[in-house]
């Protein structure tokens, strides 16, 4: 990958620009609508937002006001875990484009697998729901279909159902927390790993152990993590508010890491670990961290 609009190519042949746009935790509002304007002017054309993140109306108004054509930019939005089954989830699909006023997603993910620990049926509950995703997929709504936050089993429950297999999986990724194992299976797989929190949600920007390394490179911490999920395949969402780091983080272009140093990343201690996991984590808890009018 040489630039930002250098692309990975999905199973089904659509194309994703390299690095995305991350909007987690971006407050709703004018912050929201110049972050992503930020980053539209400095060239990332991939923003990745979700329902539950509460500004795709923001990502969208965004994507409307920069003057860039719609099919330059790669939308990515996620459905929320509230939308269980095959009639919600269409009518989730349908709810995200009214909020981002676009006429199809470039892509669309599960955000979080039912487990077994919040039910039984959990495998039945998420083909119910991919059905509903394979139904939008077919009818041209989203360009292209995935899962966030899936480990191997939930993928394999998922392939006993499936017509369409998953394109993307996006996980928590980033030095201090790879999640290796599952990175590998889904390469397998053909599923592209997307990295959410590729900075360890900021934590790990304050290593010495990376300082160090990224010094060696003269860039920063921050450039050396986006860097390093390119390097191990994996499509980094690096996420700021602020229009230089927004830049900085695209800025990742002009260095290459030694194996050497991938190596000694890809084994450090764990760091920055957010602690969400989905069999830990499951959808009632989730559920909980929105408005009770929302959840
Ligand atoms: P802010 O939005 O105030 O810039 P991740 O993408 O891993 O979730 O990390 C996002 C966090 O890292 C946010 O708190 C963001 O803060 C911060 N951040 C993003 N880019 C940089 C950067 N280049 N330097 C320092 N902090 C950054």
């Amino acid at each position: 990958m040489n630039s930002l609009t250098d692309c990975f190519v999905l199973s089904n042949g659509v194309k994703v620009p390299c690095v995305g746009f991350g909007t987690w935790q971006t407050p709703t509002g004018d912050v929201a609508v110049q972050s992503v304007l930020a980053a539209l002017k400095a060239g990332y054309r991939h923003i990745d937002t979700a329902w539950g993140y509460e500004n795709e109306p923001e990502v969208g108004e965004a994507v409307r006001a920069s003057g860039v054509p719609r099919e330059e930019i790669f939308v990515t939005s996620k459905h929320w875990v509230i939308s269980r089954g095959y009639q919600k989830t269409i009518e989730a699909v349908e709810a995200s484009l009214r909020n981002l006023k676009l006429d199809y997603m470039d892509l669309y993910l599960v955000h979080w697998p039912c487990v077994a620990k919040s039910s039984p049926q959990w495998k039945e509950i998420n083909a119910d729901t991919w059905r509903g995703f394979e139904r939008m997929y077919k009818d041209g709504k989203i360009r292209a279909i995935g899962v966030s936050n899936y480990q191997k089993k939930h993928i394999e429950g998922l392939y006993e159902y499936c017509t369409v297999k998953p394109m993307v999986n996006q996980i928590e990724f980033h030095p201090g927390y790879t999640q290796m194992d599952n990175v590998r299976y889904c390469q397998e797989q053909g599923i592209l790993v997307e990295a959410w929190s590729p900075l360890g949600n900021g934590t790990v920007l304050k290593s010495p152990f990376l300082a160090a390394i990224a010094a060696k490179y003269g860039k920063s911490v921050a450039q050396l993590c986006v860097r390093f999920a390119l390097q191990c395949g994996v499509l980094p969402l690096p996420k700021s508010v602020h229009a230089d780091r927004i830049a900085q983080n695209a800025d990742v272009f002009d260095f290459t890491i030694s194996d050497e140093d991938m190596q000694a990343i890809q084994d450090m201690p764990r760091l920055g670990f957010s602690g969400y996991m989905p069999e830990d984590a499951p959808a009632d808890i989730l559920a909980g961290l929105l408005p009770p009018d929302k959840a």
